[in-house]
């Protein structure tokens, strides 16, 4: 199939489908699982997602092994979202259309949807049923560890709450993005090279490359729509970075600016993917998508 949106198309309905068939039910005891499924099937992009089956397109990997990742990768970001919103982050209402899961379920069960979304998104990569060599399956799980954690997202997070009312340097602001947002998307996809067996540098470096270079675009993109965007298109409250002081691309460039850095970032991609020509199509495809998306 060389046709992207066929590929697409038939791919997100995948998503949702395997997202659903390993979410907890619903229970009468408490609130938690039911609010866990609010927060994940939601109406999310599934960006990470699709960049997970889109690498799958280069390298040879087991299904199981791709479809666990994928549970894992949008498990941790359902939860860093839900996190995000809360009062003591950004406090925000609004979130993929719908009231933010604590503004729904209250701030105490908020705080367990994370706790257990982390969790479950750990059993799945560490399930036996993953088919892979198991030195494999631990370099995957400490690089995802990482990636949320001390080298990526919670550090990234960090850094936004300390950046905020802060005149900062362009170069801190890029490290931010790294750890917030881009450290998620690049694990993504080199969970997806890790897990195949007989994978080489050469392809590690380049989709370590290509997933850099879209994580960092992807977030100066979340930041031109905070400011661009209407609350109808975007799902979330528009406006809120500059309202709340954060330091973000448009605060510090301006959005003319940080429209001709994203579109650098893109082409950067686009070269680090071109050797694996026509197999890389999806990937291709996704890097645009991003760059083009309108929420
Ligand atoms: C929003 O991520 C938060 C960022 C890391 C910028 P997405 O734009 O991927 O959110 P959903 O999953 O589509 O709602
Ligand atoms: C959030 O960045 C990044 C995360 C790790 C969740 P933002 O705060 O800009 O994300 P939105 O705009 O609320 O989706
Ligand atoms: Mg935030
Ligand atoms: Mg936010
Ligand atoms: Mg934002």
């Amino acid at each position: 199939m060389n046709n992207f949106h066929e590929w697409l198309s038939q791919k997100q309905v995948f998503v949702e489908f395997l997202l659903e068939k390993n979410l907890p039910q619903a229970c009468h005891e408490t609130p938690l699982n039911e609010a866990v499924r609010y927060s994940v099937l939601n109406g999310g992009k599934r960006m990470r997602s699709l960049l997970v089956l889109a690498t799958a397109e280069i390298v040879e990997v087991p299904s199981t092994a791709i479809e666990n990742i994928i549970c894992a990768i949008e498990f941790i970001h359902a939860y860093s979202l839900v996190h995000d919103d809360m009062p003591c982050m950004d406090n925000d209402d609004l979130r993929r259309g719908k009231l933010s899961c604590h503004k729904k379920f209250g701030e105490s069960t908020a705080l367990l949807v994370g706790d257990l979304l982390q969790s479950i998104a750990f059993s799945h990569l560490s399930s036996p049923s993953l088919q892979i060599k198991p030195e494999n399956q631990l370099k995957i799980i400490h690089t995802f560890s990482n990636a949320i954690g001390i080298e990526g997202m919670a550090k990234g997070q960090a850094l936004d709450i300390e950046n905020t009312n802060k005149n900062i340097s362009l170069d801190e602001l890029k490290t931010m993005h790294r750890f917030k947002t881009g450290a998620l998307i690049n694990t993504a996809c080199l969970m997806v090279v890790l897990a195949s067996n007989n994978h080489d540098k050469n392809t590690l470096d380049r989709i370590d490359a290509y997933s850099k270079s879209i994580g960092l675009m992807f977030q100066i993109k979340d930041d031109i729509l905070d400011k661009e965007a209407s609350q109808e298109a975007l799902g979330k409250t528009p406006g809120k970075d500059e309202k709340d002081n954060k330091s973000t691309f448009v605060s510090l460039l301006g959005v003319s600016k940080s429209k001709e850095l994203a579109a650098g970032y893109y082409e950067e991609a686009l070269a680090a993917i071109k050797p694996f020509g026509d197999n890389a199509y999806c990937l291709a495809g996704i890097a645009e998508l991003m760059m083009t998306r309108s929420h």
